[in-house]
């Protein structure tokens, strides 16, 4: 800190809702920097669980400020959802900014996700059809619609039936839905404007206010860095960058504002969707994981694939992050496997040994995992709070993981609970 980005080292999904809810008590601003509400977080405090899509976990700080930022994707309707639930049950909401530049999934989106993910069939990526994709693709082409120009009526008009017009040509077996109709759909989408006007912001300049006065300030990514539409297993990505440089972009600052990097990974490996996923397990480890783990997706409620622990992977995020310190959740999960696998580099088809992630498409599909085996422990770890108190093989364990990708680990989660983490020197502020 003062600037901390906070992002997933896997395919989604590790848990960093927690950690950021815990890391929020700290900071002083809270900033989502891309993806929209295809991620979810699932906070649970005291006996109430909130889940949360698009509004960063840290508004359930009181006093604290949290913002969208300009990179993200905004469904209003799922944002004015969260600010009505959050408000039910008296969270205060007022810390919420919203950047004018972010731009807003149509209704239009939403269909073309759904058409493309039919017309790829068997090639399909598994996307959470909430409409990201397309979004984005609009926003590379100029023909996006930004929170500001809900604002504007004229404005908000002219720009949507510019945008929805090519679209209705993809669409055309839906195109007498009544959702693309540009009158009800200027008028929906000025009534959301209405619904969060006191929300937009120039959020860019909030930010640099709060690093200019040295308070801290947590940059969230959502999804992974293997989802990373660059660096992650394209095409099964998703169309934004989970990368923590985004954080720049997503945000509105420079890579000097950024002091660390905490990659947050389970102790072993999952993934939703289709792509390549060479950890992958189908018997009663993948099991384990899922029914211990409670695999099922927040947003799309669809069966997390598991697998072990990939450390191949995770050393080509630490370095493609620049991380400074991991979080690794879900450790008690582990408790009762007898022996435990990580994947230290990978065979081709063709036996080729890989170190290093491979670039290559191809020779990723067809990697089979080369593993180290560890000794499992039997013990439920839930109560633990100090590192020392960890059966030894856990301990041996997690030292395994750290000498391998040569980065601190910070913070360990023995349980779903806010208190349930063993914080490490390296991350004990
Ligand atoms: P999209 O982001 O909805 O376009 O989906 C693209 C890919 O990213 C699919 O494989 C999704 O399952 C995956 N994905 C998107 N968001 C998340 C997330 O928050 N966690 C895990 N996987 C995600």
């Amino acid at each position: 800190m003062p600037g901390l980005a906070i992002v997933g080292a896997q395919w989604g999904d590790e848990g960093k809702g927690k950690i950021t809810d815990l890391l929020a008590e700290r900071a002083e601003m809270i900033v989502r920097f891309q993806g929209g509400n295809n991620a979810g977080h699932t906070i649970v405090r005291g006996n109430e669980e909130f889940k949360l899509h698009l509004i960063p976990s840290g508004i359930l700080h009181a006093g604290k400020h949290c913002v969208i930022g300009n990179g993200v994707v905004i469904d209003p309707a799922v944002l004015i959802g969260e600010l009505d639930g959050l408000r039910r049950r008296n969270v205060a909401i007022g810390g919420l900014k919203v950047s004018a530049n972010a731009h807003l999934i149509m209704p239009y989106h939403v269909l073309l996700d759904h058409a493309g993910e039919a017309r790829l069939g068997k090639l399909e990526i598994g996307t959470t059809k909430r409409g990201i994709g397309p979004c984005y693709a609009d926003k590379a082409s100029r023909l996006g619609i930004r929170v500001q120009d809900l604002l504007d009526e004229k404005i908000l008009r002219t720009k949507i039936m510019a945008a929805m017009e090519p679209k209705r040509q993809l669409l055309r077996p839906v195109a007498k839905d009544p959702k693309l109709d540009l009158h009800a759909m200027t008028e929906e989408y000025l009534t959301y404007g209405h619904r969060i006007e006191s929300h937009i912001a120039d959020t860019a300049h909030l930010c640099w206010d709060a690093l200019d006065a040295g308070k801290q300030v947590l940059f969230e990514g959502a999804q992974g860095v293997l989802l990373d539409l660059d660096h992650g297993t394209y095409p099964f990505v998703t169309s934004s960058n989970p990368v923590a440089g985004a954080a720049c972009v997503g945000a509105g600052v420079g890579p000097r504002d950024i002091d660390e990097v905490w990659g947050i990974t389970k102790a072993y490996s999952t993934r939703v969707g289709a792509g390549p996923f060479p950890t992958e397990l189908f018997d009663e480890v993948a099991e384990h994981l899922g029914t211990v783990g409670a695999e099922v997706g927040t947003t799309t409620g669809r069966a997390r694939r598991c697998g072990w622990l990939d450390l191949v992977a995770l050393r080509y995020a630490v370095r493609l992050n620049g991380m400074t310190g991991i979080a690794i959740t879900k450790l008690d999960v582990l408790s009762g496997l007898d022996r435990l696998r990580v994947a230290v580099s990978y065979r081709g088809k063709e036996g080729a040994r890989f170190a290093e992630f491979p670039y290559h498409q191809s020779v990723l599909h067809h990697a089979t995992p080369e593993y180290h085996e560890l000794e499992g422990w039997s013990e439920p770890i839930g109560e633990v709070r100090n590192l020392e108190d960890l059966p030894a093989a856990a301990r041996s364990y997690l030292d395994f993981i750290a000498d391998f990708v040569r980065v601190p680990l910070t913070l360990i989660g023995v349980g779903p609970a806010r208190d349930e983490v063993i914080w490490l020197s390296g991350g004990a502020a």
